[in-house]
């Protein structure tokens, strides 16, 4: 087994399906060194490979889900040497899971942490959560993907205000944007979003990864495009054995046995 020094790596639930990697680097509350993001890359494909995890929850300390990049680490960067090293491009390998990923916030989730839990595909929040994308205030911009994915899910006002002032936000208004579907007392966050896994590790697992990258068209492609994209994996699930699986279940009135084939 791997050993990683910036996260914990766990199974969970009652069947073990779940995939749980919490942030571990609290002397810095998990600010997004490179090191730590690519542990956390290695380990969503560890898990994304593994045929016994359905999902993925990924969560930090009560303190801090993320403080952000790490300012230290990256101050001294040279626009050259950024774009010669594509600097945080390997982010984006976090979207390329293919199975879902839960982020479970608590405390701060500022900057890239932030960033990284909007990569994810559902956030829940514990109600002492912190969002924000401060970058402006330390004189540069969101890095990974704030200024998109915050103005695709919650409009442009939002957008704006968010990345224009630097000004954190709560649980509570994240939901309230859409930015969160669900807030709860912070130390049940995880164990809810562990609960939130193990529910949608009882569907077929080959539907669900199809369900998933469906959603994800939405947020690349026109409604066109999207609607075809839909369509046409909609009319692919019936090529499967789990889509014959699961209706007959229905129509037999008992629980679907899925095989992920
Ligand atoms: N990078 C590096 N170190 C960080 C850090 C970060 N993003 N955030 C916190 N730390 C370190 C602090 O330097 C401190 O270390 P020392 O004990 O060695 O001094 C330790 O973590 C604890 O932090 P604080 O003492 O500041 O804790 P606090 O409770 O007083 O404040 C906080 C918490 C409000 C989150 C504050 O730490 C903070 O403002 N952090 C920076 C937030 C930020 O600006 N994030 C955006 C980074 S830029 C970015 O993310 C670019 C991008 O889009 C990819």
């Amino acid at each position: 087994a791997q050993t990683y020094q910036n996260i914990l790596i766990e199974k969970k639930g009652e069947k073990q399906n779940v995939g749980l990697i919490t942030l571990n680097r609290p002397k810095a509350l998990n600010a997004l060194c490179g090191p730590l993001v690519s542990e956390v890359i290695e380990a969503l494909q560890e898990f994304d490979k593994d045929d016994s995890i359905a999902a993925i929850v990924l969560t930090g300390s009560e303190k801090a889900f993320a403080a952000g990049a790490d300012i230290k680490e990256m101050m001294n960067n040279s626009y050259s040497h950024n774009h010669k090293h594509g600097f945080i491009e390997n982010w984006s390998y976090i979207t390329k899971c293919k199975k879902p990923l839960i982020a479970a916030v608590n405390g701060y989730a500022l900057g890239g942490g932030c960033e990284l839990a909007m990569m994810c595909d559902i956030i829940y929040a514990g109600d002492t959560a912190k969002f924000g994308q401060p970058e402006i205030t330390i004189g540069t911009i969101p890095g990974g993907g704030g200024t998109q994915r915050i103005a695709r899910s919650c409009g442009k006002s939002k957008a704006m205000e968010i990345c224009l002032t630097g000004d954190q936000f709560t649980a509570q208004e994240a939901e309230k944007m859409g930015l969160v579907s669900k807030v709860f007392p912070a130390d049940q966050t995880v164990a809810e979003a562990i609960k939130l896994a193990e529910k949608i590790g009882r569907h077929s697992p080959l539907i669900t990864k199809l369900c998933k990258e469906a959603v994800n068209v939405a947020f690349e492609t026109s409604l066109q495009e999207g609607l075809r994209f839909e369509k046409s994996y909609f009319w692919g699930t019936f090529a499967t054995a789990d889509q014959k699986e699961g209706m007959a279940a229905f129509a037999g009135k008992r629980k679907p046995n899925f095989k992920n084939e």
